[in-house]
């Protein structure tokens, strides 16, 4: 029997089997903590829930139209233009079961067979094998550290070729914690327009900004030529700790938002009308909630990046945004832990769990087989405890 080849060539998230090991092995009694998910661990906010549960009760548990409520696609062009200076038309907003949705959606209504997707890495890992279900090819671009791991005009110039149909972009990124300047945007902006390319700007850490000097800016606000070619990608999974709830959004041209409404409507029909109501309730009600939990992962960002950086050996840029913190570990390579020699962050992040119980992500599918990745969307006791740990294992190597 012969299975699709397509499917096959695609590997699962490294990241969901790391967190299903580290569980396993809490499962079984072992003292592990985790810093693979991309999750938050609080609670989605109580007013939120309400809205979940007077949902339930008040019966809106049918069928929505497939690409939405009137009223949440209102709530996103508010949204929109209230934080983003953004204005779209609600026939622009399609609301799909989480952001993963969204964005997959996005590649299936742009791409034909063989069109290139440029993407920056280190890279969030699901977007080139998302590329690739739709039929396309992921073009990586090896970003520098150096330039904050931001695209330059002479990589995308290298990368773009008479294949390529669209550029990928997220800030604040996962991994690396930085965050996109309107100098950096403009870049990508003017490569846009001027070869003609879709751009996807995934900006679901938006709300998550720790560096005073930096503040989100979504591209498509830098101008009209390149709000025309852009699929604004976002959610509520990140920003109100609504991970379970699955709700994201994408907001385009409406030739594309029509184009993935038919989609979605012959692939999953409407997102839960539950959290639909959920998720209106989150973006129209009090923003406090948000506040507190950022300023909640900014104590965590400092204190870990005090941490890691006491650490000899191991580098990192100081997170701006996001809940990552993107490890170079290189300068170990070649170390031994109890006699088996290091070599790769994936070997690093393997004896770690194996000696130390601590699970973290290496990052070779994210684009950058040097790097780790921590999140620390988790409690400051457990970060340090895992940076305890970490440093233990880094002295130990010899
Ligand atoms: C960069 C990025 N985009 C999108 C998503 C998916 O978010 P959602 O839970 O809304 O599907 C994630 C989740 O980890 C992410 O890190």
């Amino acid at each position: 029997m012969e299975l699709s080849r397509k499917a096959l060539s695609i590997k699962a998230s490294t990241t969901l089997a790391i967190t299903a090991k580290a569980a396993e092995l809490k499962a079984s009694g072992e003292d592990v903590v985790s810093f693979a998910v991309g999750e938050p661990d609080f609670d989605t906010p109580q007013h939120i829930r309400q809205a979940g549960i007077d949902a339930i009760n008040e019966g809106f548990t049918r069928y929505t139209p497939a690409s939405g409520t009137i009223e949440l696609k209102k709530a996103v062009c508010k949204k929109l233009k209230e934080d983003n200076g953004l204005e779209y038309e609600i026939s622009q907003i399609v609301i799909s079961n989480g952001a993963k949705h969204s964005l997959m959606n996005a590649f299936m209504a742009i791409l034909n067979d063989g069109d290139e997707v440029i993407i920056p890495a280190p890279y969030w890992l699901s977007y080139s094998a998302m590329v690739t279900i739709a039929g396309g090819v992921p073009v990586l671009v090896y970003t520098k550290k150096e330039n904050n791991f931001m695209l330059t005009r002479e990589e995308l110039d290298r990368a773009c070729t008479a294949k390529t149909k669209a550029i990928m972009l997220t800030t604040p990124s996962n991994p690396t914690g930085m965050i996109a300047s309107a100098e950096d945007l403009k870049v990508v902006a003017d490569f846009a327009v001027e070869k003609d390319l879709i751009v996807i700007s995934d900006e679901i850490y938006e709300k998550l900004i720790y560096n005073k000097d930096k503040k989100h800016t979504s591209l498509a606000s830098l101008g009209k030529e390149i709000y025309d070619r852009t699929i604004v990608i976002n959610g509520v999974s990140k920003s109100y700790a609504m991970t379970g709830w699955r709700i994201g959004y994408a907001a385009c041209p409406p030739a594309i938002a029509k184009c993935i409404s038919s989609i979605q409507s012959h692939m999953t029909s409407n997102p839960n009308s539950i959290a639909q109501k959920a998720t209106v309730a989150a973006l129209l009600g009090p923003q406090d909630c948000v506040e507190e939990m950022r300023i909640e992962f900014e104590k965590r960002c400092d204190y870990i990046y005090e941490r890691e950086e006491a650490i000899e050996g191991i580098s990192a840029l100081k997170p701006e945004g996001a809940f990552y913190l993107f490890i170079d570990v290189s300068a170990l390579f070649g170390k031994k832990y109890m006699g088996v020699e290091i070599n790769s962050a994936a070997n690093f992040a393997e004896q770690l769990l194996d000696s130390k119980k601590v699970a973290l992500v290496p990052c070779a599918d994210f684009g950058m087989p040097d790097y780790i990745r921590i999140s620390y969307a988790c409690s400051i006791d457990n970060i340090k405890k895992g940076m305890d740990r970490i440093e233990e294992f880094v002295k130990q190597l010899n």
